[in-house]
């Protein structure tokens, strides 16, 4: 899917659903996993956000429109995230769009929901090949209209996958299409992003770069009973 709001043509009951936040939620919670957090709870609303926090005594954290918000300890960049501070810990994250689009999918009922980046591109793509089900590749995009760099991972994902699987959606051959043009000059080709604009111009074009980095932070992401684990692989 290719925004949000076609969610709700979907039923995800039987399939996995992969949620992409490129830049930069799903690169964040691969990264603090893979730097050895305890768990992700990706929460949808602030107020919560705190709550959790208080309850669990784990890691506040968050954006709206890409900024760090008043009242959360921390904000939405991978590069908060080193082992030395994560290691352990409970973070507890909410963001404008990924953390938003996985409780639309929880909510609709999926059967399944892990998060992909280009960090964890590999493990996704092993574990979606070692399932066997029906898989929903879930763009957060923003806020609600379409973005090129969640596409772009799909695209990824779809590449290296579609031997093993039947693709059902014109969006997918695109997203895959497009990914196959670009895979060379991918760094190049991100700049073009609206949120890239949004993010370099908080000084942020580090995280971005690392945000398209292949298989730096090579985890699966589980949701599993609230929070995100890693992944028995
Ligand atoms: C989001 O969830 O919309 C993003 O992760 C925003 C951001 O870049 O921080």
């Amino acid at each position: 899917i290719l925004s949000p709001k076609l969610l709700d043509i979907y039923d995800v009951s039987d399939n996995i659903v992969v949620i992409i936040d490129v830049f930069r939620a799903t690169s964040t919670i691969a990264t603090a996993l893979y730097n050895g957090a305890k768990r992700v709870i990706p929460v949808d609303v602030v107020d919560k956000c705190i709550e959790i926090g208080m309850q669990t005594g784990g890691i506040t954290a968050g954006e709206r429109d890409g900024k760090i918000i008043p009242g959360l300890a921390h904000g939405n960049s991978p590069a908060e995230y080193p082992r030395s501070f994560i290691e352990g810990k409970t973070l507890v994250l909410t963001t404008t769009n990924g953390t938003k689009l996985l409780h639309m999918a929880l909510n609709k009922g999926a059967a399944e929901v892990v998060t992909g980046s280009f960090p964890n591109l590999s493990a996704v793509c092993k574990y979606l090949v070692s399932q066997q089900k029906n898989v929903i590749l879930g763009c957060s995009a923003w806020k609600d209209r379409f973005n090129l760099e969640d596409t772009l991972f799909a695209g990824a994902v779809i590449q290296q996958v579609k031997e093993h699987f039947t693709i059902h959606c014109d969006s997918s051959l695109m997203a895959a299409d497009m990914y196959a043009l670009h895979q060379n000059d991918i760094h190049q080709f991100i700049r073009k992003t609206t949120h890239w604009h949004r993010l370099a111009s908080y000084g942020l074009e580090s995280d971005l770069e690392y945000c398209v980095t292949p298989d730096v932070a090579n985890i699966l992401p589980i949701y599993r009973n609230g929070d995100l684990v890693v992944a028995n692989s």
